[in-house]
């Protein structure tokens, strides 16, 4: 891996053109959303597509979940096929519908089961096989979870840092992540509430992980992955210009198309457009505006219209924007 960020598995987010862009910017490994092994073993169409990968995009990881340790292997060796960097298990999604399957986080209350289900993909996989997971259902219970899983072959772990009964309350527990990296023997990637660079290089020197996965601030950010590597190497980050800000916009647009087609451009367009401007001065007039537009042609010209003020508004000199500054 070329530096300690990575880009976190989210679904319905981390398509090619999101992995693309933050692979550009500097993440060093990117994954898949998660990816259901009887899908794929199954062969169902939307399960596939979730597996393309292109080869810009790699180092990455594809991340599995399943509740059946034979399933699992089977789908393994269909990713073997796949150019793959990495197969990640995914021992930690809180939702229902993945829980009442007894995949994800209902794994983290059947140790003896993940660690079956780990053996079963790594003796299946040729790539490495890693694990994303939360502390426990309720309370930090790695020390009881990790070592059946460590013993089938996990070669790194990463945490996102709360329970799964939390979801996404609270805040995320960095003293667990060092806890865990004191007694881990395979490399620990911390993950939860990394909001900028400056914050990424703070979970690194808190905990003394080895690595940290970003996941919602990278959405319309992926700057934030240059961002935390120039704060790594003791630099000032450059400000990022409107039109380039713009210009990421429209190729994320044009990655999805390529990718995704069509039929969803209005859906993508939307979301893509909030995104990029969160947080951008005069945005919330503008944000209004694009969340009423029934029309993808009237959505484009808003935008682009926006993007025309944010590059007026923009001060000649280099100095960074106050929200800029921070992260
Ligand atoms: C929209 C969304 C989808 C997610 N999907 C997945 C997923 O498919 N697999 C997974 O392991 N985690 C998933 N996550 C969790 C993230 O990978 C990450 O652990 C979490 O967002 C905390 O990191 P953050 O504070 O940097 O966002 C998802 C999160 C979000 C917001």
């Amino acid at each position: 891996m070329q530096g300690p960020f990575v880009s976190a598995p989210m679904a319905g987010v981390s398509s090619p053109a999101f992995r693309l862009m933050a692979r550009r910017a500097g993440a060093s490994l990117v994954y898949t959303e998660m990816v259901s092994a009887v899908g794929l073993v199954r062969g169902h169409k939307l399960t596939l597509d979730l597996c393309q990968v292109e080869p810009r995009e790699r180092p990455l990881a594809l991340q599995l979940f399943g509740a059946d340790p034979e399933i699992m292997a089977q789908a393994a060796r269909l990713v073997a096929q796949m150019p793959v960097d990495v197969v990640d298990v995914n021992l930690g999604c809180p939702a229902k519908k993945i829980r009442r399957q007894g995949a994800g986080s209902a794994l983290l209350d059947q140790p003896a089961l993940a660690a079956e289900i780990v053996e079963a993909v790594a003796r299946a996989s040729q790539a490495p096989v890693t694990v994303k997971l939360r502390l426990g259902f309720k309370s930090d219970q790695l020390e009881e979870i990790l070592p059946g899983i460590l013993k089938a072959g996990a070669a790194a772990v990463c945490l996102h840092a709360r329970t799964a009964k939390q979801g996404f309350a609270g805040a995320a527990d960095w003293g667990a992540i060092a806890r865990l990296k004191s007694w881990c023997p395979v490399p620990v990637i911390g993950n939860g509430d990394v909001r900028g660079g400056a914050q990424a290089v703070e979970m690194l020197r808190q905990t003394g992980c080895d690595g940290v996965m970003i996941g919602r601030a990278a959405l319309g950010n992926p700057w934030i992955f240059e961002r935390a590597q120039a704060r790594l190497q003791g630099r000032e980050p450059r400000r990022v210009p409107a039109g380039e800000r713009r210009a990421a916009l429209w190729e994320h647009m044009e990655l999805a198309r390529l990718h995704g087609g069509p039929n969803q451009a209005m859906h993508f367009a939307r979301q893509f457009m909030m995104w990029y401007s969160k947080g951008q001065p005069e945005s919330a007039a503008y944000r209004r505006q694009a969340g009423r537009a029934q029309e993808l042609a009237s959505l484009i010209s808003l935008t682009g219209q926006y993007f025309d003020r944010l590059e007026e508004l923009e001060p000649a000199e280099q100095a960074p924007a106050a929200w800029e500054a921070a992260s």
